[in-house]
């Protein structure tokens, strides 16, 4: 059995769901723009998203000559509500993307009953959500593909790299068919992610974490490492030249070895999650509408600032690693949308949320140091 063939298995065995309908890309954009073009997504169509999300989602979109229409979220679910979203379908309609966000979704059952009584496609994106459940069903098992990432900070990593799970069986020849032109990740590439990947397991320490964080970002911001995102891929909305790119046989054999301990981490996560929005409640502060708390493992919990540029730099003099995800409706470009068709002034909570968002941390062993440094900052919280 080849390592993506096993790296296949053991996530359809994870979802519960056949191998055949497991497909893994080098990036979870890949898996998406792969699901929006089996779909037939092309110019004159318009997909359905949420005005709170990572550029490459809306890029994806336009890559393939289709328009992003955008929905403002609801403050308490970070998310986008059935309602907000039947708002926004027109007769071009093609494709809902509804988000799982932190960990998070919300109404995913009334705005899949609503996709499909107009007929329209729906896609979930659970880049942070492998692993959780929606009302007792797992993540991404709700529409007709949902597509995962297993980047550096999700729910399991695998250095960068995307997994597409197709529901939708009409669409499963479609991409198969779509697949056989993916280039394979060139020598380069394999031999930074696994110099990462080396990097990751064995130098990152809580002594070196500080320093290793800063030289990453150095190194990607120059494009000496595979980040993210390219440079190309922030600024512009024209597709990369090595874009559809499939797994490598690296990323495989380290996804079947982290998904090993996925069940550990996501109960951790979940524990830690309802920790923070507890001291949240307790103390007034933003706290996420506790309805949705049960079945959700949190990817990083969101909490809103006064001050977002002292209050990073207060956790990284107390060693806390805070995450400074979504400062943006389209994290992480800053300033005007407009080539990317949002215009931020159309979506006040997204503005809000993304004005003052920090993440924190919720996979830490030793929760103390955080809600310490919590209780101390309180007054700078929202
Ligand atoms: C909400 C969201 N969607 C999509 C992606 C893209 O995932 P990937 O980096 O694996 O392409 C990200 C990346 O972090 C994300 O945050």
């Amino acid at each position: 059995m080849s390592s993506n063939q096993a790296y296949r298995l053991a996530l359809s065995k994870h979802l519960d769901v056949a191998e055949s309908t497991i497909f893994t890309y080098w990036k979870g954009r890949v898996a998406l723009y792969t699901a929006l073009k089996a779909m037939g997504v092309g110019s004159g169509d318009e997909v359905i998203l949420p005005a709170f999300t990572c550029v490459v989602v809306p890029n994806a979109i336009m890559y393939l000559g289709a328009t992003p229409v955008y929905v403002d979220i609801d403050k308490e679910t970070l998310c986008a509500s059935a309602s907000a979203i039947e708002s926004k379908i027109s007769p071009k309609t093609k494709c809902i993307l509804i988000q799982n966000m932190l960990g998070l979704s919300s109404e995913v059952d009334q705005i899949v009953h609503l996709a499909k009584k107009k007929g329209i496609y729906s896609i979930e994106d659970c880049t942070h959500g492998f692993g959780g459940n929606y009302k007792g069903i797992s993540n991404g098992l709700h529409t007709d593909c949902a597509f995962y990432s297993s980047q550096w900070n999700k729910p399991f990593s695998t250095g960068i790299g995307g997994i597409l799970y197709v529901k939708n069986e009409t669409l499963i020849p479609v991409i198969e068919q779509l697949n056989n032109d993916l280039q394979t990740p060139s020598i380069k590439n394999v031999l930074v992610l696994r110099i990462l990947l080396f990097a990751r397991t064995y130098l990152l320490k809580n002594w070196s974490y500080w320093f290793l964080l800063k030289l990453y970002r150095k190194l990607s911001a120059l494009g000496l490492v595979v980040g993210s995102s390219s440079k190309q891929e922030i600024e512009s909305i024209h597709q990369p030249e090595h874009y559809f790119m499939g797994l490598s046989v690296v990323q495989a054999k380290k996804g079947v070895q982290a998904l090993k301990q996925i069940d550990a981490v996501l109960k951790k996560r979940k524990k830690n999650g309802k920790t923070i929005n507890d001291w949240m409640r307790n103390n007034d502060k933003y706290h996420l509408n506790s309805g949705l708390l049960p079945d959700h493992s949190f990817l990083k919990f969101p909490a809103l600032v006064k001050n977002r540029v002292l209050f990073l730099k207060a956790a990284e003099n107390h060693k806390i690693p805070m995450g400074d995800w979504f400062t943006s409706p389209l994290h992480p470009v800053q300033g005007d949308l407009s080539e990317w068709k949002l215009s931020v002034a159309e979506f006040p909570n997204a503005l809000e949320i993304s004005a003052q968002i920090v993440n924190l941390p919720t996979d830490l062993y030793d929760m103390g140091p955080l809600l310490d440094f919590l209780e101390k900052n309180k007054n700078e919280l929202l």
